[in-house]
């Protein structure tokens, strides 16, 4: 079976001091490296500070500490916020793990917040659009919510018309995950763990997850993913941040332009499940192999357009297998020089175009943000993987490490 997420993990070199320290210290994984790496973490220079006031400058090259809120049962949530030495900011909240707000330089050195979000942990309470957030156990759709594991018939929580969508009711997004500051030499590292029980939303197993957030000195996001399970289940996890390269204020997305690494995307039908087709994108209005403007050919009067509402499908990522971090996207925002490369050992993408952002969620800064106000590019496995045979599998053993690499690479063109 192809199992990618299993057995693909990226080579070694690609792993940053934090990663590999996390992964051995925390969960005893010997990763075995070629040559030995020497870890260096920088404590004392760079510790964590723990501030209660909103608002505290943070230095460059450190993280910080807020008060985030409480969940509705009065547990508190706690904001990081990661600086690198060149002013990048990475903000992540430790309730659904999600990406808070995330400031890069356009071409002139200005910094904007280039993601869509809520100011207090209350707005990812409520959220249902899943902004920023860590999505899991299995990111995406899984038909009728049911699928079939060794003849046993797994049924999940529908949360989707007749599907699954995105873990559940109570996916991973809404679950507060244990949080420590780790400081390396690639810059500031976030880890976030959560074990998911054997059962949850209907998933069999329990599921220790670890994710680790780096915002690295070279401006980029990068999140590694770990899992390891004590039965077989299915795993796909992904980050679903909405991004506007523009500014998170800055109206739609129509004129980014983007280039996705694909041949092929996943048809789907009524209910946004693929029909297990690859179909080419030549001669659809799903051709970005050339950068094109997203709303260039987003109207068309085209069946799969229509069935999402604009871009809502999984691109099938012309990649190498095991060669670590491919190139899936890059997007370019013209009017601010902002480029967005997405880079992942993932074999698809989800291209979603905020279709169904209806501009009455009140956002950071007041924003209610309108339809198509910002694109999801999200890393994953196909949706429907357990049900669609010919997919690369999403299936996770015990004794085997789910483990896979997406970042989030931002520079400017001039
Ligand atoms: C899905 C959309 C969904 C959105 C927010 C995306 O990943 O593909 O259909 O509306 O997430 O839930």
């Amino acid at each position: 079976m192809n199992n990618f997420c299993e057995r693909k993990s990226p080579s070694p070199s690609k792993l940053n001091g934090a990663s590999r320290f996390a992964i051995e210290k925390l969960y005893g994984w010997g990763i075995r490296m070629k040559r030995p790496m020497t870890l260096t973490i920088f404590t004392g220079a760079l510790l964590m500070t723990t501030l209660g006031a909103i608002g505290a400058t943070p230095r460059l090259g450190s993280t910080i500490k807020k008060s985030f809120g409480k969940t509705p049962d009065g547990q508190p949530v706690d904001l990081y916020v990661l600086t690198n030495i060149s002013g990048a900011e990475v903000s992540i909240t430790n309730y659904g793990g999600a990406v808070v707000s995330l400031k890069v330089p356009d071409r002139s050195g200005k910094l904007a917040d280039v993601v869509l979000g809520y100011e207090t942990a209350d707005g990812y309470v409520n959220d249902k659009s899943y902004f920023g957030a860590l999505v899991g156990r299995y990111g995406n759709r899984i038909a009728h919510a049911q699928f079939v594991l060794d003849g046993k018939t797994y049924t999940l929580a529908k949360n989707n018309g007749e599907n699954s969508l995105h873990g559940g009711i109570k996916g991973f997004n809404k679950a507060v995950w244990a949080a420590k500051v780790l400081s390396t030499k690639d810059g500031q590292s976030l880890e976030l763990s959560y074990l998911s029980k054997d059962g949850e939303e209907g998933f069999p197993g329990n599921l220790k997850v670890k994710v680790i957030y780096t915002l690295t000195d070279a401006n980029a996001l990068q999140i590694e993913y770990s899992a390891a399970t004590d039965k077989k289940t299915v795993v796909n996890l992904t980050n679903h941040s909405y991004f506007n390269l523009a500014g998170q204020s800055s109206g739609n997305i129509l004129g980014h332009q983007l280039m996705i690494q694909a041949d092929k995307f996943t048809p789907v039908d009524a209910s946004l499940i693929p029909t297990g087709e690859l179909r080419d994108v030549a001669g659809t209005p799903f051709d970005f192999r050339k950068s094109t403007a997203i709303g260039e050919r987003i109207d068309q009067e085209d069946e799969q357009l229509k069935l999402g509402g604009g871009y809502d499908h999984n691109f099938v990522l012309r990649r190498a297998a095991g060669v670590g971090e491919s190139l899936a996207a890059r997007v370019v925002e013209p009017t601010t020089g902002r480029v967005l490369e997405v880079w992942t050992t993932e074999p698809g993408v989800q291209f979603y175009t905020g279709n169904f952002l209806d501009g009455k969620t009140a956002g950071k800064g007041s924003m209610t943000y309108p339809r198509r106000a910002a694109f999801c590019l999200e890393t994953q496995h196909y949706p429907d993987s357990p049900n669609q045979p010919k997919f690369p599998s999403a299936v996770l053993n015990p004794g085997v490490r789910y483990h896979t690499i997406t970042a989030y690479r931002f520079s400017v063109e001039k």
